[in-house]
């Protein structure tokens, strides 16, 4: 990083964004802190913050909440990543605040220039899923109004997008289509269980059998779509600039100590727990390119609408014919589960959007190889072998 920030696109601009210490915003921070943004992140357990002395952003949060529980949290291991970060020590803070705690997010974002809203719950849970995702965007989108900020850009989903019976595939999916409601409601998705991959990663992992599975209806983008909607919403009523990003599946190296959903889809394929892959096709993109699509839409003065982040659509046999040529130490699945029907076909997502501003998206081998070693270098799978993979 250079010493003098003053060059830099960010500098002297201070932006908040939420769930900071999540996959994708991990990676968020970690680009603005490199263009030199102030970076307000907000989290569920901030832990210990940064000495006042090294961080002048603090002194403000010291002033205001010097017996608040907001700074008198037990250090979460889960944000160190974070902290580790280039330019953290000087120009990033982590605030305490819950999606539905509509104070601490006013605390946040007051005084920033811009928001990132990328928090959300990762699940099919209705329980776990609804409330924080919708009422949890109308109590972002607020807070970023009531503080006036220049824009704020919405971590969406592929899920607000596509899910729409009356879709066919031949034509290329763009910004707008949007999910059927009553659809996402009786649809159902097979899920596996994941704290079942936590104790088999303690119990050698690669022979293990017991993955769970249940299925569930697709309340996660039925959430997503009512919340993007509700982030159109109040963004029209109150006259606030609002820019968003619809990421599909998310993969690539990660910066968090911890499993997130999406990185947990490849990890199956290489456990021995999943014996079959799905016949299903499905479309990716790089945590690295949805990261810097969030900061090219935010910069960009003429960025509007919504903007579709995909790499492209591969079905799940590529997938694993990729990672077994890539790892072939692993036991990675090489039938399918359904042997009677032809491969079936994924939607074509347009991404000239983000192409037009500049995005040269990584493709998905090379995602799909710093993925697993990523989760190799976390300890989060096994390395089972000498095999060079430079
Ligand atoms: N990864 C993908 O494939 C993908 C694709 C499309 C869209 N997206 C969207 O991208 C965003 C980030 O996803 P991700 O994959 O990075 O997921 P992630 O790693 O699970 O991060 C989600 C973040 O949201 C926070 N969060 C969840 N519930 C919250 C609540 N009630 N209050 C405050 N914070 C809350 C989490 O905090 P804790 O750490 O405290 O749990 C976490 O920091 C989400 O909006 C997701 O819908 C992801």
């Amino acid at each position: 990083m250079p010493s003098d920030l003053s060059t830099l696109a960010g500098s002297g601009q201070t932006v908040c964004v939420t769930g900071a210490g999540g996959f994708i915003a991990s990676w968020l921070v970690k680009l603005l802190l490199a263009r030199g943004y102030t970076v307000r992140g907000t989290v569920r357990n901030p832990g210990p913050c940064f000495s006042p002395h090294t961080c002048l952003f603090c002194i403000t949060y010291v002033e205001s909440f010097i017996f608040s529980d907001r700074l008198l949290s037990v250090d979460d291991p889960k944000n160190a990543h974070l902290r580790a970060l280039e330019g953290a020590k000087e120009r990033l803070a982590l605030v305490k605040a819950d999606l539905l705690d509509s104070d601490g997010l006013h605390v946040a974002i007051n005084g920033c220039d811009g928001v990132f809203h990328t928090a959300s719950p990762v699940t099919d849970e209705a329980e776990q899923m609804i409330e924080p995702a919708i009422k949890g965007t109308w109590n972002v989108m607020n807070a970023a109004a009531d503080a006036a900020v220049r824009r704020v850009v919405f971590t969406s989903s592929i899920g607000a997008v596509y899910m729409n019976p009356n879709r066919g595939l031949d034509a290329a999916v763009d910004e707008s289509c949007w999910s059927d409601l009553d659809y996402c409601k009786v649809t159902e998705v097979h899920h596996q269980f994941i704290p079942a991959i936590w104790n088999d990663l303690s119990n050698n992992l690669l022979s293990s059998t017991t993955w769970w599975w249940r299925w569930m209806q697709n309340w996660y983008c039925y959430a997503k779509t009512v919340a993007e909607q509700v982030a159109w919403k109040v963004a029209g009523e109150r006259r606030l600039d609002l820019v968003v990003v619809n990421p599909v599946l998310t993969l690539g190296p990660l910066l968090q100590p911890t499993l997130n959903a999406s990185t947990a889809h490849v990890l199956k394929y290489l456990t021995g727990s999943a014996a079959t892959y799905v016949n299903a096709a499905q479309a990716y993109v790089d945590v690295r390119d949805a990261a810097e699509a969030h900061i090219r839409v935010y910069e960009a003065p003429e960025a509007e609408g919504r903007y579709i982040c995909a790499e492209s659509t591969l079905h799940r046999g590529e997938v694993v014919r990729i990672l077994a040529k890539l790892f072939p130490e692993y036991p990675i699945p090489t039938r399918c589960k359904d042997e009677v029907n032809p491969p079936k076909k994924g939607y074509r997502f347009t991404n000239k959007k983000l192409k037009d501003l500049g995005i040269q998206f990584i493709p998905v081998t090379q995602c799909l190889l710093e993925t697993v070693k990523s989760l190799q270098e976390k300890a989060l799978l096994p390395i089972v072998s000498c095999i060079s993979h430079n």
